[in-house]
């Protein structure tokens, strides 16, 4: 069985106990808009706050002198066994947060057994990622143009992705005033203080972004659409993706017919919108909201897990939003969830450690998800059940 704490695979990451610790880091490894873009959310934090506060709102019910000394931690979905059930979640531009961010996930990922969605708005091409690491999932944000949809559907099937994720909680972009606070754009603009925040971050500006540019040219935002996007720094800054027209559940359908291989749709929270996606062919769902980085306001994934599990009880459903702690992980399992992803969390691992620290991450994840299901008395996940481990918190 695993150790009680993690050794931390290099001196570096030695005072990383918990996930919470790699944001502490990644604040002072980060220059200020970079990581104010993976930080931030939408207008008030209300639905990010709430995320994490919808795992309060169960408590665990231990069993005890049970025999768990040969417990796993492992799970099967779409047919393959993963060492855990908690994976990384699409998160963009990671390439301007660790160097070859998109690889460094993937291949962790890979090498852990967890799986990974790597996200089409990033600054690696994706058929780079799909050949280092086959195992990867792709996550698109589709226009609503039949063309558009049909030429990315052929290039990542052609690229051997197996499993597509179609990001719907999208329609516009959201109101992320964060950004401008802290001077972050898509693409980057040109400034005095973008230069001071380099200079005053050398381990990134040279560890990152310069090595990115020196290995790749100025890469593109919009790498992986159909039309070539802008330049990351460039004076044309602020596009929006409702310039493209809308995604519909008629290229739902569309994209469905397209595509052989699995189709999951994240950025579901209703159930009807649940029960339509299978109704449309989706082979699976994740319950999120973004990290609260959409709709502030939207209720939290947690809170409304169950109602769409019972929707929909022949599809998987994952969620994510606010997953910091292997308990919970292992609320969600209870509360229906097939898998779970964690964003920000992986993506201050990767700027941070790189393939070392993203490897701690997942390694921190599963020995809390391995440790707290022995204190739960559980040696498999499916003995997790709500009925019998959970109980509604009193409020606090
Ligand atoms: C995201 N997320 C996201 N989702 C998606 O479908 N496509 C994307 O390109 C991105 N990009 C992205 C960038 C950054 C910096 C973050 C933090 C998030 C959302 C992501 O997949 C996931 O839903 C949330 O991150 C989950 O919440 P937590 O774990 O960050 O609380």
């Amino acid at each position: 069985s695993r150790p009680a704490t993690v050794r931390a695979p290099a001196p570096r990451l030695a005072r990383i106990l918990s996930l919470h610790d790699f944001e502490l880091a990644a604040r002072a490894h980060l220059p200020r808009p970079v990581f104010g873009y993976i930080n931030g959310a939408a207008e008030d934090n209300h639905s990010e706050r709430g995320n994490r506060t919808a795992f309060d709102a169960w408590d665990f019910v231990p069993r005890v002198l049970v025999d768990i000394s040969r417990r796993s931690t492992a799970t099967t979905l779409f047919g393959e066994t993963y060492a855990a059930p908690f994976g990384i979640a699409p998160v963009g531009l990671s390439a301007l947060s660790a160097y070859r961010g998109d690889i460094v996930l993937a291949q962790a990922a890979a090498r852990a057994g967890v799986p990974m969605i790597m996200s089409g708005s990033s600054l690696i091409r994706l058929e780079e990622v799909a050949q280092a690491s086959p195992a990867a999932w792709f996550q698109a944000y589709l226009p609503g143009d039949v063309a558009n949809i049909t030429a990315l559907i052929e290039r990542v099937a052609r690229a051997g992705f197996t499993k597509l994720v179609i990001t719907v909680d999208t329609p516009t972009a959201a109101n992320r005033e964060n950004n401008v606070r802290a001077g972050f754009s898509t693409p980057l603009r040109p400034t005095v203080r973008l230069a001071w925040d380099g200079i005053t971050h050398p381990r990134w500006l040279f560890g990152t972004f310069l090595k990115t540019i020196a290995r790749h040219g100025v890469p593109h935002f919009e790498n992986n659409y159909a039309r070539r996007g802008a330049p990351i720094i460039s004076p044309n800054v602020e596009r929006d993706f409702s310039d493209r027209g809308h995604l519909s559940w008629e290229h739902f359908a569309l994209i469905r017919r397209l595509w052989q291989g699995i189709l999951v749709i994240k950025g579901v929270l209703h159930p009807d919108d649940a029960r339509r996606a299978r109704d449309h062919g989706a082979d699976g769902v994740i319950v999120s909201n973004h990290g609260g980085r959409q709709l502030d306001g939207a209720v939290a994934p947690l809170r409304v897990l169950p109602e769409i599990v019972a929707a929909v009880p022949e599809l998987p459903v994952m969620m994510d939003s606010g997953v910091r702690r292997g308990a919970d992980v292992l609320k969600a399992v209870a509360l229906g969830a097939k898998m779970v992803f964690a964003g920000r969390p992986f993506a201050y691992a990767a700027a941070v450690g790189g393939p070392d620290g993203v490897g701690h991450a997942i390694d921190i994840l599963q020995t809390e998800v391995s440790r707290n299901m022995a204190m739960l008395g559980i040696s498999r996940l499916e003995e997790l059940d709500r009925e019998r481990f959970l109980r509604r918190a009193e409020a606090r």
